[in-house]
């Protein structure tokens, strides 16, 4: 099957992201479609991925069903796709997803359980993380005592910025911030013992909330490797950087290409192509195999009675 840049479905365009079209279904919903763009460093690549939104997509439904007690999710009380639609786009069921359209909360909700990426830049420099004080001494990619909660703006356009939790706490009110911590940890927390099932750590990942009629409830994607550090916990060996479980070589390849992170992106060669998509696949597998059911069953059953109304 070919790989999707871009749709073009005949429906009104709310908004293309670096990764998902989306358009507006009826009054108040959404049809978000991942496509096969990849970006990194911020930046979408002109190479898409085959496989990889439909293998988002799944991932996102199977989380959304599995924590639907822990909170309230976007996810549609309808969530078929008009045969109409389908036939514009052969798989175009496995890679959207219908969801109610909230008023999304500008903020990054990142838990990081262990100390990888800019986190670990961070505390390099000041001993903490975006004023979090942590242990002296922790080594790269070590597991810290308890989870973290580390949010960021979420900029329009270009780079999010970390903040503190008080800063949080400032622009958002701390009820609103309070609430989106604890809701956030406990995400995280359900998510690592889930993963740790088949094998995988889930070192940090990122949530979204938003607002719908007056209720806080979790948007966006969840506990994807586009959202998420997936580390594989049988290589798992602090002290450096881990393998991650997802971009590793398209981020290698660009690394050693010395590209300057600024658009345009180069092209990827097949072979760096063919292995991001395997390792999506593969992460849909192990992941997959971690739920109650596979995303497909969950679908034709009706994901209804697994979202609380
Ligand atoms: N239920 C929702 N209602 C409104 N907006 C949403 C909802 N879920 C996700 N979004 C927004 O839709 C966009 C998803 O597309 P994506 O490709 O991830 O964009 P980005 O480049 O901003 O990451 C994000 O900006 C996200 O905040
Ligand atoms: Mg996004």
């Amino acid at each position: 099957m070919t790989a999707v840049t871009t749709t073009a479905l005949p429906l009104p365009l709310h908004s293309r992201g670096k990764v998902r079209d989306t358009y507006r279904m009826s009054e108040g919903e959404l049809l978000m479609v991942a496509t096969d763009r990849i970006s990194a460093f911020d930046v979408v690549l002109p190479t898409p991925i085959p496989q990889k939104g439909r293998v988002l997509n799944q991932l996102s439904l199977a989380w959304f069903a599995q924590t639907a007690d822990l909170v309230r999710n976007h996810l549609s009380p309808d969530l078929s796709v008009p045969p109409p639609l389908l036939r514009e786009l052969p798989d175009l069921e496995q890679r959207s997803m219908r969801v109610v359209m909230a008023e999304p909360i500008p903020f990054e909700c990142v838990v990081r359980g262990y100390i990888s990426g800019s986190g670990w830049k961070d505390y390099q420099r000041s001993g903490s993380i975006a004023g979090a004080p942590l242990p002296r001494g922790l080594r790269e990619s070590a597991r810290l005592p308890e989870p973290i909660f580390t949010p960021s703006t979420k900029a329009a356009a270009g780079h999010d910025e970390n903040i503190s939790r008080a800063e949080l706490a400032n622009r958002a009110g701390r009820e609103l911030a309070e609430t989106l911590e604890r809701l956030s940890l406990s995400l995280y927390r359900f998510g690592t013992e889930r993963a740790l099932t088949s094998g995988l750590i889930l070192a940090d990942t990122k949530f979204e909330f938003g607002f719908h009629h007056g209720e806080i409830i979790l948007i966006d994607e969840l506990l994807t490797p586009d959202s998420s550090r997936f580390w594989d916990a049988e290589q798992y060996r602090p002290g450096g950087p881990q393998p991650s479980f997802d971009k590793q070589y398209v981020r290698d390849y660009l690394e050693q290409l010395g590209w300057n992170k600024q658009p345009p992106a180069p092209w990827l060669p097949d072979d760096v192509v063919e292995g991001t998509s395997s390792r999506y696949l593969e992460a849909l597998r192990r992941l997959g195999a971690a739920g109650p059911r596979e995303p497909r069953e969950l679908r034709s059953e009706g994901l209804r009675r697994y979202v609380p109304s």
